[in-house]
């Protein structure tokens, strides 16, 4: 793992957002694996201005997203169509026919999970996959759990993601209790990582997925494993890891 140590917050997403750009001046037609969560807000924020101003052109880049809640249509502003719409698709020039996440309506989830478990093997999996991690160390939905999943499947959000995204909705009754996600080994798939973290409350995450054993306890640290993976971290996120 490649560890990269921002002074704060606006430094970390800058960067990621270089990183993000560079593959797409690099290779026009990437296909991104994307992420919601307030972590990749500034990047997608920093990378919409480069699209303004002509220096990012992702006319020909498709994306597939993470994660979606069940039960959430593409309107619901709760859901994660919306958001990365709001938060970055709206915002630049990439064509929504190119945009992708699972299909949080269908409540056939075996249904909804193999489609998009399809048309991610069939894009040739993400060039660049842009992950956030939870206090937990989940990676997507991956909740920690006693082996890594695989593909694209149903989950019951643990109590602490459901209090961590309960910020977002009126009250933590209102945020849904499953998702559909991309399992682990799609995840592993990308030919290469790249993870943001920010904030104290990711510290101990942070360092179990850098340092920590490999274990589907701490989902993120399988990433120990993956030849090309990039860790974008405050120094609030750090502050347990050892300076390289
Ligand atoms: P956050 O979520 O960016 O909102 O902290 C990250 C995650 O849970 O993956």
């Amino acid at each position: 793992m490649r560890i990269i140590r921002t002074k704060d917050y606006r430094d970390m997403s800058r960067k990621a957002a270089n990183v993000i750009s560079a593959q797409v001046i690099l290779k026009p037609n990437s296909v991104l694996g994307l992420a919601t969560g307030t972590t990749p807000i500034g990047t997608y924020e920093q990378l919409a201005e480069w699209n303004h101003k002509g220096d990012c052109d992702f006319s020909q880049v498709s994306a597939y997203n993470l994660d979606e809640y069940r039960g959430l249509t593409h309107e619901d502003p709760q859901s994660y169509h919306y958001f990365m719409r709001q938060n970055f698709f709206d915002k630049i020039n990439i064509d929504l026919a190119n945009t992708h996440v699972p299909d949080g309506a269908n409540p056939n989830a075996d249904e909804a999970c193999s489609e998009y478990d399809r048309i991610v093997r069939e894009a040739g999996y993400p060039d660049l996959q842009l992950l956030g991690i939870g206090r937990n160390g989940h990676i997507g939905f991956n909740e920690p759990d006693d082996h890594f999943s695989k593909g694209t499947h149903c989950v019951d959000l643990t109590e602490s993601t459901i209090q961590a995204n309960s910020r977002l909705f009126d009250n933590a009754d209102d945020v849904p209790r499953q998702a559909y996600t991309m399992g682990v080994q799609t995840i592993m798939y990308a030919r290469s990582i790249l993870i943001l973290a920010s904030g104290p409350e990711k510290a101990q995450a942070v360092y179990d997925m850098c340092f920590g054993p490999v274990t589907p306890q701490c989902p993120a640290s399988i990433l120990q494993l993956h030849t090309s993976c990039t860790v974008i971290a405050d120094e609030e996120a750090l502050a347990l890891c050892p300076e390289a």
